[in-house]
């Protein structure tokens, strides 16, 4: 007998009626990113390898373990294998996008959202999988558009606090913190390592490699061992200069200004290497283990690391999977929206009308389950009960006179309507 086929380990369906909820939130997100004046880009899944390598470092979880990467080589057979990458975010994608169609020429800071599966070979849990839907923004430009500014990243922190209530989301915490400059990042650095030299022997392997590349990374380190150590390092507000300081002293002042609430975290360095002074999570109690909603921040350097002008930026992704999972959790078993009716035919020559029925009935705006000729009174019954919320019985009698008969399921109570008058029955029984 052959093994029977299911979606590999980390990747899964999503199905109704749970892509209802999926649907109603990417409705909502894409309404407030347009009142915030968002643009949406999409951009490919896959990428050369090297623009994450770059981009996202090369020390990351991310880069160095994540990755579904492979060599192409569906190019002449003169050309070099290229090696490319299932996109494990999408940040630097877009950054990518900004350099190569020249949108810093505009002169114009760019506000670009995106919704869209992302790939990490990471080991899979609740709220942790291989492929996964982001919910992104960036906001990028050169500094005569204002990139820098500190309000971008209030204006930012406030729609996603906008967005969140909006979809009803209750209960998160935004955790803020400034990594500084490059200059405080590379001070920081040399802090870090010089403090570690004491203690690195008693941490993981991959702290005693992070201390000597990229120290800052032992900061990502989950092994619960090494937490206590992590505790007693350096904190890297010790190492901002005073413009870092003033930009993140005008973010949380916005931040109070708009009544946007915010908890100082000074361990919060994010797991990516981009990011520059103001970085970011939202995290939820709900979620357990994996309890970041979303995580973003600044990126003054990203766009020069990959080869293009100075185009600093601010941004975030959401992770969807999660908010999915977090509404879920509170909304107590939604109820699946029934079809407004369900149009049974008695017998197969009444199919043909029940089509024009429901096509009727479907142009004005309302939802249809289509029964067919194999109705069975009470079988059928139980089964249109179960996905409409009325009944619409089909016979020839009804066809030849025009008057359908209606069962509200709800009531039991059955009706007598006129086919003419039955598109605006249900409408106004829907509420439209
Ligand atoms: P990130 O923190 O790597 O940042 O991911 C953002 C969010 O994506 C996380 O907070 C989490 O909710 C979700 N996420 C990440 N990995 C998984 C996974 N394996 N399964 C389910 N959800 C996941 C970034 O990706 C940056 N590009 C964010 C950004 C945009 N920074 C600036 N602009």
């Amino acid at each position: 007998m052959s093994q029977t086929l299911k979606a590999v380990r980390g990747t899964r369906d999503l199905l109704p009626p749970e892509t209802a909820l999926w649907n109603r939130i990417e409705a909502t997100a894409r309404s407030v990113f347009a009142r915030y004046n968002f643009g949406e880009i999409r951009t490919p899944i896959f990428e050369d390898t090297s623009l994450f390598a770059r981009g996202v470092g090369e020390e990351t979880d991310i880069v160095s373990k994540e990755m579904y990467t492979w060599e192409d080589r569906a190019r002449a057979q003169s050309e070099k294998p290229q090696s490319l990458t299932l996109r494990p975010e999408n940040t630097a994608g877009v950054v990518r996008a900004y350099i190569e169609h020249k949108l810093g020429e505009t002169g114009q800071l760019q506000k670009l959202y995106y919704i869209g599966p992302q790939f990490r070979r990471e080991r899979p849990q609740k709220g942790r999988y291989r492929q996964f839907w982001q919910i992104g923004a960036e906001v990028i430009g050169p500094p005569s558009a204002g990139s820098e500014s500190p309000l971008r990243d209030a204006e930012v922190l406030e729609m996603l606090a906008t967005l969140l209530d909006e979809l009803g989301i209750t209960g998160w915490t935004l955790e803020l913190n400034s990594v500084g400059s490059a200059a405080d990042r590379a001070r920081y650095n040399d802090v870090l390592r010089a403090a570690l030299i004491p203690v690195v022997s008693h941490m993981c392997q991959d702290c005693q490699r992070r201390a000597e590349t990229n120290p800052l990374r032992v900061l990502d380190c989950k092994v619960p061992e090494d937490q206590p150590i992590i505790e007693t390092l350096p904190k890297i507000a010790d190492c901002l200069d005073e413009d870092s300081k003033k930009h993140f002293a005008q973010v949380t002042a916005a931040l109070d200004a708009a009544g946007v609430p915010y908890h100082l975290n000074p361990r919060l360095v994010r797991g990516l290497d981009y990011y520059t002074r103001t970085t970011f999570e939202f995290t939820h109690g709900g979620l357990g283990a994996q309890n970041a909603l979303l995580g973003g921040g600044r990126y003054d350097g990203l766009s020069e690391a990959i080869g293009g002008p100075k185009a600093p930026g601010i941004g975030f992704a959401i992770g969807f999977d999660r908010l999915v999972l977090t509404l879920q959790a509170q909304q107590s078993e939604q109820a699946a929206e029934k079809a407004a009716a369900y149009i049974a035919p008695l017998g197969e020559n009444m199919n043909a009308a029940a089509l024009a029925l429901a096509r009727e009935l479907r142009r004005a705006g309302l939802t249809v389950e289509l029964g067919d000729g194999s109705f069975r009174l009470k079988k059928s019954f139980e089964a249109a009960d179960k996905t409409a919320r009325r009944i619409v019985i089909l016979g020839e009698d009804e066809l030849a006179s025009g008057v359908l008969t209606v069962k509200t399921f709800s009531t039991g109570e059955q009706t007598k309507v006129d086919r003419t008058e039955l598109a605006k029955l249900l409408l106004a029984a829907n509420g439209m």
